[in-house]
C-alpha cells in the first residue's frame, strides 16, 4: 500500500525496541486526550482512529475514554506492531490489534461497521488536496448517525499560513511534493458539510494548531 513520501520534519519516529516513538506524539497526547474527552460522544461506543501512527496516542485516548472500543489504523505495515507493542504494555482491554487502512483509498468508509467517533491527527497536510476531499468522503460514509469526526493538525486560516513556522513547514512540504502542504480551515469545512457533516466546533490548539469536531446528521 502506496503512503506517500514525506520530508523527514514531518514525520519522526526513533525506534525502541519494538515500539516507535514520536516526540510530537507525546507532545500533544494530553491536549488531544483532554479534546476528545470534551467532545466525544457521552454514550460511547465504536471509535476508529485513522492514521494511528506510532501507537502512542491510541493508548491515551482508550485509558481516557474507557467507553468507547478502539480500532487503530495505519498505511504503513511497518507501524502496526508498534501500535500493538503500546496497546500491549498499556494492558488494555478495549483496543483492538492494528488493522491496515490508507484513509485516501476509496471505498473504506462503507466497508467499516458503522463508526460513532472517527479521529484524525497529523495526516491532512502530508496528502493531497484530491486526497483529503476523499478521506473526509469516507469518513463521513463510516460514522454512525450522531457519530463524530475529529481531525487535528496544522492549517491556513482562510488562505492564510499565520506563523513562520508555518510557512516554513508548508513551504518544507510543499518542495518536498507540489501536491501535498497545509489545508485551508474554509475548505475543509466545506468538503465536510458537502458530505453531510456538521460543525460543532472549530477549536484553536496549542502550537497553532487547529481542531475541527463534525457531527454527521440522522438522514
Ligand atoms: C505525521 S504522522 C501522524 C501520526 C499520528 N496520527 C500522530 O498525530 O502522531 C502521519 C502518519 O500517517 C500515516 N499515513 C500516511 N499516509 C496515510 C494514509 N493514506 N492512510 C493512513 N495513514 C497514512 C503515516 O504512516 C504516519 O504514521
Amino acid at each position: 500500500m502506496p503512503v506517500r513520501s514525506v520530508p523527514g520534519t514531518a514525520s519522526i519516529a526513533n525506534s525502541d525496541g519494538g515500539k516507535l516513538f514520536a516526540p510530537s506524539a507525546e507532545r500533544n497526547q494530553e491536549v488531544l486526550c483532554d479534546l476528545l474527552e470534551q467532545v466525544a460522544p457521552a454514550s460511547g461506543g465504536a471509535a476508529l482512529e485513522l492514521a494511528s501512527g506510532t501507537g502512542q496516542h491510541v493508548t491515551g485516548y482508550a485509558a481516557r475514554l474507557p467507553q468507547f472500543s478502539w480500532q487503530p489504523t495505519e498505511a504503513d505495515l511497518s507501524r502496526l506492531q508498534s501500535i500493538d507493542a503500546y496497546v500491549a504494555e498499556a494492558e488494555l482491554n478495549n483496543v483492538r490489534p492494528a488493522e491496515t487502512l490508507d484513509a485516501t483509498s476509496a471505498g473504506w468508509g462503507a466497508a467499516q461497521d458503522p463508526k460513532d467517533l472517527i479521529v484524525l491527527s497529523n495526516l491532512l497536510h502530508l496528502i493531497s488536496t484530491a486526497e483529503a476531499q476523499c478521506l473526509i468522503r469516507e469518513a463521513a460514509h463510516a460514522l454512525a448517525p450522531g457519530g463524530r469526526l475529529v481531525l487535528y493538525g496544522p492549517f491556513s486560516r482562510g488562505g492564510e499560513l499565520t506563523s513562520p513556522g508555518d510557512e516554513r513547514f508548508h513551504a518544507s512540504l510543499q518542495a518536498h511534493d507540489p501536491k501535498i502542504g497545509y489545508k485551508d480551515d474554509f475548505d475543509i469545512l466545506d468538503w465536510a458539510e458537502t458530505k453531510g457533516l456538521t460543525p460543532v466546533q472549530v477549536i484553536e490548539m496549542p502550537a497553532n494548531n487547529l481542531a475541527f469536531v463534525f457531527s454527521k446528521d440522522a438522514p
